[in-house]
């Protein structure tokens, strides 16, 4: 059963003005290995309205990497639908799933998932080589979309030269240079500090203010909250849905931190941590 909350209710069904773009009916996924069978989605019904930033939270195990494989159209549910933007893809043939999926969808993984040894460009121009576009104006797009990740001097970097939180920036501007309406981000901030986490939240909260649609799927409620939407999964299942009031904005959070480093390091401070008058 889901329980909703006061206006939380209304939150689940799109304001007028708004499209669905991304939707789950009755989706359920089971797997069967060795005789025992794991029911990982148990019926999920889900509706993404046009450019909005959801959060898709839970425990481990409880479903949300299934969903957003789902949802993203890389697996398919054992029963049920998926509809992308008014279209059922359920029973598309592989090729032009994979049509949709390139042209509407971008992916952000925990892991970052960029190629080691290959410049920040060249991992950003990957997806457009897939999209048959010519070389100068994948070049030019890479470009753009590294410096609108706040990465526009590392062009030239192979990955093993970014810190985490860069790489995940490269990772969010090869997901966002083929202009998808919807990206999918999976644990994006698993693997980072929490100041590279906050960058990585705010440069998807500008993506989203500039309408791209964003699913983030976290275990933490910090990261949740950056979100105006939650969905709360337990055991496969929809238990949760609810809009958060007073939602993090990553940027104000930076401000913040710096703030505080700035003032938890006075210039009159003595490498003992002595004040000197
Ligand atoms: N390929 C698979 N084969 C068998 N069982 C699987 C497979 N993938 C996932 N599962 C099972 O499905 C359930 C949901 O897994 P899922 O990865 O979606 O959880 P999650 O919420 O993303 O967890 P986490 O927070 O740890 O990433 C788990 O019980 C898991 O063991
Ligand atoms: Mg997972």
């Amino acid at each position: 059963m889901v329980e909703r909350f006061g206006e939380a209710a209304k939150s689940t069904s799109c304001p007028e003005e708004a499209r669905v773009v991304l939707e789950a009916r009755g989706v359920t996924k089971r797997y069967d290995l060795e005789g025992i069978t794991v029911h990982a989605l148990c019926g999920v019904d889900l509706e993404v309205c046009e450019a909005q930033m959801l959060a898709v939270m839970g425990p481990s195990g409880s479903g949300k990497s299934t969903l957003m494989h789902i949802i993203g159209l890389l697996d398919h549910p054992t029963d049920g639908n998926v509809v992308v933007e008014g279209e059922d893809v359920s029973r598309m043939a592989p090729n032009d799933l994979a049509a949709v999926r390139n042209k509407r969808i971008g992916f952000v993984f925990q892991s970052f998932n960029l190629l080691p040894r290959t410049t920040a460009l060249s991992n950003v121009e990957l997806p457009l080589i897939y999209a048959g576009i010519p070389m100068l104006k994948r070049t030019k797009l890479a470009r753009e979309s590294l410096e609108r990740v706040g990465l526009g001097d590392r062009l030239g970097h192979f990955s093993s030269q970014l810190s985490g939180g860069q790489q995940q920036r490269v990772a969010i501007a090869r997901a966002l240079v083929t202009k998808p309406s919807i990206v999918l981000a999976d644990e994006p901030t698993g693997n980072l500090d929490s100041r590279s986490g906050i960058e990585v939240m705010s440069v998807l909260q500008e993506f989203n203010r500039q309408g791209v649609t964003i699913v983030v799927v976290t275990h933490d409620a910090v990261v949740a909250r950056h979100a105006e939407r939650i969905v709360h999964l337990k055991d496969g299942c929809v238990v949760h849905d609810e809009l958060v009031k007073d939602r993090t904005i990553a940027e104000d959070k930076m401000r913040e931190l710096e703030a505080e480093e700035a003032s938890g390091f006075p210039e009159s401070q003595d490498a003992s941590g002595a004040t000197r008058a």
